[in-house]
C-alpha cells in the first residue's frame, strides 16, 4: 500500500496535501501514515498467523514515537526493546510486559533493574558476562529473570557492512560454537530461567536465504540442547526483512513467514520476529524545502532546510532514498542536483544527481522515511529536530512537536560568574 501518492499534480498523504502539512506545520517535518503502518503490521501477522504460537516484537528503535508505539500496542504487538529509555516509551503506552523481549550488547545495571521489575518476557542476553550480571541483580531482587542466548550463526547478510551482524567478527551475540556451554552454564544458574534462544544477522536483507541458513543453525543447536536436558520454549529469529527503496526486490512478509515456518516443522516451539523497517519505512516521509538553487562548477545543488542531523541515513550509509517534488513544478527545466542541506559537513546530502525540476521554495518528499529516520536524528550544528505528524484518514496530526531554543539548552548550565 502507498499512502504517499500525486492527486493531479500534487503530493498527498492520505488524502492530506502535503503542502497543507507544510503550511500548518512548517519544514522540515516528518509525515507518517496510519493506514501504511497498520496495513504492514497486520500482513506480517496474518502471515505469521498460520503458527499457533507467534509473538511479533515491534523493533522499537526503528520508529518510537509514542504514537506508533501506541497503534501498535493497540493492535497487540510486542516489542523489542535495547534501552531504559524504550521500556518507558513502551509502558508508557501500556505495552503489556509480558510480550517484551530486550535486545541490546551492552545492557546497563540501571536497564536490568528496570526491565526485571516491570516483569518482561526475556532478556535477550550477549555474553557469559552479561548472564553473571544478571544472576546477580536477579539474585539481589529475589527474582527470576527469563533469558534467551544471542548466538551469532556467522552468516552474511549481504547487507550494508555497517547495518549485517551475524558475521562472526562483530560485536553482536554468543559464537554459535561456544553457546552450548553458556546454555549448560545457565541452567546452573538459581535466579536465571532459560527460556530460548536468539539471533538478528542484519537488517535490509533482501533475500530469503541468510534467513533460512541462520534458523537452521539455531535449530541444531535447539535439537542438541533438547538432547541434553536443555528445553527451549521459543525461537527468536530478530528483524531484519528488507524493504523497497529504490530498485529491490525483499520477499513479502508472507513468503518470509512460510520459509520460517517450514524449517522449524513439528518442534513445538514458539516463534517471535522483531521486525521494525518493514513495518515502518514506507509509512513515512521527509517533507523539506528547497531554501536555494546554486550550481558549482558542472554541478548543480538544491540546497534544503533538512540535514544529516535530520536524516542521517543517505550520509552514513550511502543510503539511497526517493526524492520528489510535491508538485510538480511545470515552469522548471529537469536537471540533476545535487540535494543537500545546511550542516556544515561535504557529507551532508539526501540524494546526488537526482533529476528534479525545482524551483526555490519548492517542497520536496524524502520517501522510505518511517524507520531509522527521526530516531537517529541529532542537534548537531544546533538545529532543533523537525516536527512530527501522523496522518490518519484525512486528518493530519502533530504528534511530536518541533523543538525550540528551550529544548535545544535544556538542562545546560553556565559557571557561576565568580567562577
Ligand atoms: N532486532 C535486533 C536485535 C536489531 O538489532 C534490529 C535492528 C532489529 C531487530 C530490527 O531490524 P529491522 O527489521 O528493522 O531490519 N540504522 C540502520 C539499521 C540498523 C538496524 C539495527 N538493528 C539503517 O538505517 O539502515
Amino acid at each position: 500500500m502507498d499512502a504517499f501518492c500525486y492527486q493531479d499534480d500534487l503530493l498527498v498523504a492520505e488524502q492530506v496535501s502535503l503542502e497543507s502539512i507544510a503550511a500548518r506545520f512548517g519544514t522540515p517535518t516528518y509525515v507518517y501514515s496510519r493506514a501504511v503502518i497498520e496495513t504492514q503490521y497486520d500482513a506480517f501477522a496474518q502471515a505469521l498467523a498460520i503458527h499457533p504460537a507467534h509473538l511479533i516484537c515491534y523493533a522499537v528503535k526503528a520508529n518510537s514515537n509514542l504514537a506508533v508505539l501506541d497503534l501498535l500496542a493497540r493492535r497487540g504487538a510486542g516489542f523489542d526493546i535495547v534501552s531504559g529509555g524504550e521500556l518507558a516509551r513502551v509502558l508508557s503506552v501500556s505495552a503489556d510486559p509480558q510480550r517484551i523481549v530486550f535486545s541490546g550488547v551492552a545492557k546497563s545495571a540501571a536497564d536490568i533493574v528496570t526491565a526485571l521489575d516491570a516483569g518482561i518476557l526475556c532478556f535477550n542476553v550477549e555474553s557469559e558476562a552479561e548472564l553473571e550480571r544478571l544472576q546477580t541483580i536477579a539474585a539481589q531482587r529475589g527474582a527470576e529473570a527469563a533469558v534467551s542466548i544471542r548466538v551469532n550463526p556467522d552468516v552474511d547478510a549481504e547487507s550494508h557492512p555497517y547495518i549485517s551482524t551475524g558475521l562472526r567478527d562483530n560485536k553482536f551475540g554468543v559464537e554459535i560454537g561456544a553457546a552450548g556451554a553458556l546454555y549448560a552454564h545457565a541452567a546452573t544458574l538459581p535466579n536465571i530461567r532459560v527460556r530460548g534462544i536468539d539471533c538478528h544477522i542484519g537488517s535490509q536483507l533482501t533475500s530469503l536465504t541468510p534467513f533460512v541458513d541462520a534458523l537452521d543453525r539455531v535449530l541444531a543447536l535447539v535439537d542438541q540442547l533438547r538432547e541434553r536436558g536443555i528445553v527451549l520454549e521459543h525461537v527468536d529469529v530478530g528483524g531484519g526483512l528488507g524493504v523497497c527503496y529504490r530498485d529491490e526486490q525483499p520477499p513479502s512478509p508472507q513468503a518470509y513467514a512460510a520459509a520460517l515456518l517450514s524449517r522449524l516443522g513439528p518442534r513445538r516451539l514458539s516463534l517471535i520476529t522483531e521486525p521494525g523497517r518493514v513495518i515502518v519505512a514506507r509509512a513515512g516521509i521527509l517533507l523539506t524545502r528547497v531554501e536555494y538553487l546554486k550550481r558549482n562548477g558542472e554541478r548543480r545543488f538544491a540546497l534544503v532546510d533538512a540535514g544529516m542531523n535530520d536524516l542521517i541515513r543517505p550520509s552514513l550509509y550511502g543510503a539511497w532514498m526517493g526524492i520528489e517534488s510535491v508538485r510538480r513544478n511545470a515552469r522548471a527545466e529537469p536537471a540533476l542536483y545535487d540535494v543537500v542541506g545546511p550542516v556544515c559537513e561535504s557529507s551532508d546530502f539526501l540524494g546526488k544527481e537526482r533529476l528534479l525540476a525545482l524551483t526555490a521554495g519548492d517542497l520536496l518528499a524524502v520517501s522510505g522515511a518511517g524507520a531509522y529516520s527521526f530516531v537517529m536524528s541529532s542537534n548537531y550544528n544546533s538545529r532543533a529536530r523537525p516536527a512530527e505528524v501522523m496522518v490518519d484518514r484525512g486528518t493530519a496530526y502533530l504528534v511530536r512537536a518541533r523543538e525550540s531554543f528551550a529544548d535545544l539548552v535544556r538542562g545546560e548550565n553556565l559557571l557561576p560568574p565568580d567562577a
